[in-house]
């Protein structure tokens, strides 16, 4: 099986609307002008052997086997790196041509083992397939002379291993980590016959600046990169194209095959999110899927001291159904609730938000957007009226100027972030605003124009300030501002943002951003061209959350930077389907497609077609959830796909609160934290074993495709519907398809999406109907979803969590590129070779002052708890500021975070704790607490009793 489905045309596309006609074999064909000649003989169905091009890499001209004859001039050039001219006639094959390439042939096969048949890329090998395109049929030199036949292997990195025997010099690799991902890790040591392909000083991959994104794996034409996975399991024999189940880039891959074994992923060409590249999560951590720690049957217990007990479905759904009944008979029909999750599909996450508004009979719904993205949808709702980012991927190449605004790309988004370097190496201007330097700030042929280093909780302060320059130095777009947005709304906002108290020089002592740096920034923002704005958790995870997303959106009206490409207002969304779960109707105020559920016309939509009536209040949210569980009127709550106890903040109120619940119900693939608070566990089933469609970070649907039969028997859109059923109202679907026909017909934005459309398409941005019929790539272009835009006022109020002596650091979070979140999936991944445990990133003056050393034990209190992680002595913290991340339930880090939350949607300020820091010897109380507990709770599943009746 050929692992690239379509044609490789050499050279890439270009883009040039100026257009050359040539002759190819006297096949004339037409193509952009800067066409490689290569790339047209191809499009005229010629055959040109080659192995140092592919269309995903410049031209480079090394291997000389793509030689062609063009009339009218000398010798035989390389077509890779000759650019077509109109009236050009190319010969590809001749007698001549055949005896030079069969003689490179030669050269490079004398140099290389000739063991095939037992090579892990037989069948899957570019120099195997162009000994055959040339005919060679002998090698004239032996092997007696100097080769390299015996050198030594590297196979230091978990997934994948260097054999330079195999390797033809042909530096696709090299150009692959600078073009495709942009890390520089490889480079081509020495010269001639002792050249060598070479990962960082010591030449080994794991010890080298190498991000394992496999670009090189994908690139290289032979088996000398090459999948550890296809050594051990052999290559594989078909493949589906599905989505990534790790982060909001949403990249499409290949999954390769053999049965039902997944041999490799291998990131899609036309995947429209990611183009063909990957990041070191989608292309190998996927292991975890058939892990030994998936629980494949469903369990129920009384309480949660007792043993598990395996049952079937049909037992396990009964119960459920019963206890949610009951619960429901005593304490009252708002007594329970579900949590939807933003791994699921919007097929599955809207069938969830279904069973708990027309089978529960309330609006206690809610998604762990709750706790990353809600202010996005409350702050772009109400400026813009669409609670979506505004642009597509792709945008990011005509951007002049990128400010990245409390977002870590190379490690969260990683392929985007690769796109964004493509972007700054081609000459666009950047602007970080970051409290910690990111590896955006500094990097390989990447450095920030301006790093604003703001002291965490000041967000506002500065977007504020950086408004006040733009407004106060005459640099708004007033023609915009006067046909697009709100008159008395921009009035209002500009007044305010011109008062004094916003000069950057009045903010500095608070945010610690120099005031001359924060006007040259916002002096490029304003002026530099196209200016787009990618922010993160960074923007949302504070007291003012929503405040700061609206103050981002009052700067790109400000200055025209919104409906077109390469500006906007681009929120990076953290998980896979965050997107989709807010779309689909997750948040307990809202329908699918955004709309309040107290809207008469919109909620009788919705109870004509599901033959119900709707409450009209909005339910609770999470964290009233946990509230209310613990003064006694919450009893049971249905999770799916959600890790709460480890991934809210304050983690010994959220677990009081789960004890207090009378039935907990998890559906989800390991037993997770809350899963050890359960008394019902549901297994769930994997991305390879789900059918549907995800949504991005850019409004893209794509599909999802079942790749092996759930592991545990139902789908988990099937669990939900037949929990449904058992209690009392049957849902009637046979397939995701039609679930996803419901939406459309029920949501605007989503009326010509179809299972059928995206096969037709490959993938939707949404709004997709009647008048975006293939969808949306760049929204508010004529006019703003809300009609005019409105400004709003963002009044700073500081945090309420404030430093003193007894906590003197500020303690933000934030996630690492080998872990994923809580780290259920990548903890069961080789990804540990990367990230084994969470540290303490602290500055070496505060450690100095405080006798820490690296690698010490370190106690990190806060007014919420204490917790005990190891120290990581760190320059690209400023002082006064610590950081960590949250990928291992006993580090413990939400231990410490407070219930402080955004004043409108009450995501928690996971940003901002007050903290102390010393050097200690043990682990805290409550990680002794945790790990008795966690023991105990696996005893318990270990001991598990099947007792199927
Ligand atoms: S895996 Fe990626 S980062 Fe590592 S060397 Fe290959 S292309 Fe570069
Ligand atoms: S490792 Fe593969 S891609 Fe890199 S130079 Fe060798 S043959 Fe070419
Ligand atoms: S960038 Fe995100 S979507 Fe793409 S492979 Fe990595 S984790 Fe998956
Ligand atoms: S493919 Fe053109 S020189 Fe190698």
């Amino acid at each position: 099986m050929p692992s690239s489905e379509s044609i490789d045309y050499g050279t890439p596309a270009r883009a040039s609307e100026a257009l050359v006609t040539v002759e190819v074999d006297g096949v004339p064909v037409t193509v952009p002008a800067g066409t490689s000649v290569l790339r047209a003989s191809i499009e005229a169905g010629s055959n040109v052997p080659k192995l140092c091009a592919t269309d995903s890499l410049e031209p480079f001209g090394s291997c000389r086997l793509c030689l062609v004859e063009i009339e009218g001039r000398k010798g035989f050039p390389a077509s890779c790196t000759t650019l077509v001219e109109a009236g050009m006639r190319v010969r590809t094959q001749s007698d001549a041509l055949a005896r030079i390439r069969r003689g490179v042939m030669e050269l490079y096969i004398s140099d290389h083992p000739l063991d095939c048949l037992t090579c892990s890329a037989n069948g899957d090998c570019e120099l195997q397939d162009m000994a055959g395109a040339v005919g060679l049929r002998e090698v004239r030199y032996g092997f007696d002379g100097a080769n390299h036949l015996s050198a030594r292997k590297d196979v230091s990195n978990p997934y994948f291993s260097f054999d330079p025997s195999k390797c033809i010099v042909c530096s696709r690799c090299v150009r692959a980590c600078e073009e495709v991902q942009g890390t520089y890790a490889l480079t081509i040591d020495a010269r001639g016959f002792a050249s060598v392909v070479s990962a960082g000083q010591d030449g080994r991959f794991m010890e080298s600046e190498c991000v394992s994104c496999g670009a090189c794996v994908q690139a290289c034409p032979t088996a000398a990169l090459i999948e550890n996975s296809v050594i051990e399991r052999g290559q594989p024999e078909h493949f589906h194209i599905t989505t990534c189940a790790y982060c909001g880039v949403g990249c499409s891959f290949r999954a390769e095959m053999r049965g039902n074994e997944v041999i490799r992923m291998v990131p899609h060409k036309d995947g429209r999110a990611n183009h063909g590249h990957s990041c070191v999560k989608g292309r190998f951590a996927w292991g975890y899927a058939t892990h030994k720690d998936r629980i494949r049957s469903p369990m129920i217990r009384k309480k949660i001291t007792d043993p598990w007990r395996e049952v079937s479905w049909e037992q396990a759904i009964g119960y459920t159904a019963a206890e949610f009944r009951r619960i429901q008979d005593v304490y009252g029909r708002n007594a329970i609730g579900g949590i939807t999750s933003s791994r699921c599909t919007n097929e599955e996450t809207y069938l969830m938000q279904k069973l708990v508004r027309a089978a529960f009979g309330n609006n206690n719904v809610d998604t762990c957007a709750r706790v990353c993205h809600s202010p996005t949808g409350y702050g772009l709702k109400a400026t813009l009226g669409e609670s979506a980012g505004t642009q597509d991927f792709d945008s990011i190449g005509s951007a002049d100027v990128i400010m990245i605004i409390g977002a870590n790309p190379t490690d969260g988004h990683p392929v985007f972030a690769s796109a964004m370097k493509r972007r700054l190496r081609e000459g666009a201007k950047l602007i970080v605003v970051d409290p910690r330097a990111i590896d955006m700030v500094d990097g390989p042929h990447v450095h920030a124009d301006y790093h604003l280093q703001l002291r965490p909780g000041t967000n506002v302060a500065v977007i504020n300030s950086i408004a006040h320059v733009i407004a106060q130095e005459g640099l708004l777009r007033e023609s915009f501002i006067a046909q697009r947005c709100e008159p008395q709304a921009f009035a209002t906002w500009k007044k305010f943002i011109l008062e004094p108290r916003n000069a950057p020089e009045a903010t500095e002592p608070m945010t610690g951003v120099p005031a001359e740096t924060l006007r040259a920034a916002a002096r490029l923002y304003a002026t530099g061209g196209n200016a787009a704005i990618y922010y993160g958790l960074g923007v949302t995870e504070h007291s003012q959350g929503s405040t700061m997303v609206m103050g981002i959106a009052n700067l790109a009206m400000a200055t025209g930077n919104i409906g077109r490409a390469g500006v906007g207002v681009n929120p990076l969304r953290g998980q896979n389907n965050v997107q989709g779960s807010c779309d689909m109707g997750s948040f307990p105020h809202e329908l699918p497609g955004y709309r309040h559920i107290a809207e008469a016309k919109t909620r009788s939509l919705f109870e004509s077609d599901w033959g119900v009536a709707l409450d009209s209040e909005p339910g609770l949210r999470i964290p009233n959830m946990f509230d209310a569980a613990l003064d006694g009127s919450f009893k049971a709550l249905y999770v799916q796909g959600e890790d709460l106890a480890q991934s809210d903040p304050n983690t010994q109120h959220v677990t009081a609160a789960l004890t207090a619940l009378e039935c907990l119900v998890v559906q989800d693939l390991f037993l997770n934290e809350t899963a050890k608070f359960a008394h019902v566990f549901l297994p769930g089933s994997s991305f390879l074993e789900k059918d549907g469609t995800f949504t991005n970070a850019e409004r893209r649907v794509s599909r999802v495709r079942k790749v092996m039969p759930p592991l545990a028997g139902m789908a988990d859109w099937e669990v939900t519907a037949a929990l449904s059923e058992a209690m009392g109202y049957p849902m009637h679907y046979e397939s995701p398809a039609q679930i996803m026909d419901e939406i459309a017909r029920l949501t605007p934005t989503f009326a010509g999406v179809s299972f059928a459309a995206i096969e037709r398409l490959g993938s939707i941005q949404w709004p997709c109907n009647a008048v975006a019929p293939e969808g949306t790539p760049v929204m508010h272009v004529e006019e703003f979803v809300r009609g005019k835009g409105r400004f709003m006022v963002t009044e700073f109020i500081p945090t309420d969590e404030k430093v003193n002596e007894r906590y003197p650091l500020i303690l933000t979070t934030g996630r690492i590129l080998s872990q994923y979140n809580v780290g259920a999936q990548t903890r069961r991944t080789a990804n540990i070779a990367w990230h084994d445990e969470d540290r303490l990133e602290i500055h070496p003056h505060d450690a100095q002052d405080r006798g820490i050393q690296d690698g010490d034990w370190v106690g990190i209190c806060s007014r919420a708890g204490e917790t005990v992680l190891r120290a990581c002595l760190s320059q690209r913290m400023q002082p006064g500021v610590v950081y960590t991340t949250f990928h291992f339930p006993g580090s413990g880090a939400n231990v410490i975070t407070t219930e402080n939350s955004d004043w409108a949607t009450n995501c928690p300020e996971y940003k901002v704790t007050a903290v102390q820091v010393m050097r200690v010897s043990q682990p805290s109380q409550w990680q002794e607490r945790f790990r008795r507990f966690s023991e105990q709770q696996e005893r318990l599943v270990e001991n598990r009793k099947a007792v199927h009746t």
